[in-house]
C-alpha cells in the first residue's frame, strides 16, 4: 500500500464508515506501513525516544504496566526492558492488525489485547504503571475524558499515568501541515478536550495529580501524574 492510500485509510474507531487520515484519529489497520512511516518520522532516534518515554514513566522492575493505543508494540518493548526481570506488560489497542504485529514481536513478559482505551477492560486497581503514546488523538474527542478515567480505575493508588502525544508546531509550514493533516485531533479547534494541550486538563479533570509535563524534541509532549 502506498503512503497517500495508507493516509487515506485509518478507520475511524466508530467503525469502517468514516474515513480519516493517519493523523486523524481512529485505528490503523496496516501495521507494516505504519512501522516505516513511524521509523522515517523520527530520523532513526526512535528507540531511544520510546526509552526516554519508558525511563519519565517512572515504572520499575517488577510492575504490572498497561500500554493504552499499544499500536506496533515500540513502547511495550521499551517498558518492557524497565519492569524486567519479573514485570509484566499489557499492550492494548483497537486495531486487530496491531495487536497481531505486537503480539509476534514482543518478550515473554508482554502480552497483548485487543480493546477500547475508553472501556477497558481490566479490574480496579490491576496496575502499577499506565503509558500511552501517540494515541490520544485516535480516541474519538468525546471518549477521551472516559479513557482517562477508566486509566484512573485500572491504576492501583499511588500508580502512575504516562501520556504522550504529538505536540504542534507553533507556526508557519509546520502549523500549516498539523492543520491539513491533523484538524482538531492535535491542532486544535479552540473546542475544549479537541486540542491535544488539553491534555493536563483531561489528566486532571480525571482525577490525577500532576507530577511533571515537558516536552521532547521535535514533536513530543508528554505528562506524568500520579493516582492519589
Ligand atoms: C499513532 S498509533 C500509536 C501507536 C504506539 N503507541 C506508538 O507510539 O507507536 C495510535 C494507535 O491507537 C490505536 N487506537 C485508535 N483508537 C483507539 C482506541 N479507542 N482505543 C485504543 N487504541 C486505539 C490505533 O489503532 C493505533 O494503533
Amino acid at each position: 500500500m502506498g503512503l497517500g492510500r495508507f493516509l487515506l485509510t485509518a478507520r475511524g474507531a466508530g467503525g469502517g464508515g468514516h474515513r480519516h487520515g493517519l493523523f486523524r484519529g481512529g485505528t490503523i489497520d496496516h501495521p507494516r506501513t505504519y512501522e516505516v512511516i513511524s521509523t522515517l518520522a523520527f530520523a532513526g532516534k526512535r528507540g531511544g525516544s520510546f526509552a526516554r518515554l519508558a525511563a519519565l514513566s517512572g515504572a520499575r522492575p517488577g510492575d504490572r504496566v498497561l500500554d493504552v493505543g499499544c499500536g506496533t508494540g515500540c513502547l511495550t518493548r521499551a517498558m518492557a526492558a524497565r519492569i524486567a526481570p519479573d514485570g509484566r506488560v499489557t499492550g492494548l489497542d483497537l486495531s486487530p492488525a496491531m495487536i497481531a504485529y505486537a503480539g509476534a514481536r514482543g518478550p515473554a513478559s508482554c502480552s497483548y489485547v485487543l480493546g477500547a482505551a475508553q472501556d477497558l477492560a481490566f479490574d480496579d486497581g490491576s496496575f502499577d504503571v499506565v503509558v500511552s503514546s501517540y494515541a490520544v488523538h485516535h480516541v474519538p474527542a468525546e471518549a477521551r475524558r472516559a479513557a482517562f478515567a477508566q486509566m484512573r480505575r485500572v491504576l492501583r493508588p499511588g500508580g502512575r499515568l504516562m501520556v504522550a502525544d504529538f505536540r504542534p508546531p507553533r507556526g508557519g509550514l509546520g502549523r500549516r501541515l498539523a492543520d491539513a493533516l491533523a484538524g482538531p485531533a492535535i491542532a486544535g479547534d479552540g473546542t475544549p478536550g479537541t486540542d491535544i494541550d488539553a491534555l493536563a486538563g483531561m489528566v486532571a479533570g480525571a482525577g490525577f495529580t500532576i507530577e511533571a509535563e515537558g516536552r521532547l524534541r521535535p514533536v513530543t509532549r508528554y505528562i506524568r501524574a500520579v493516582r492519589p
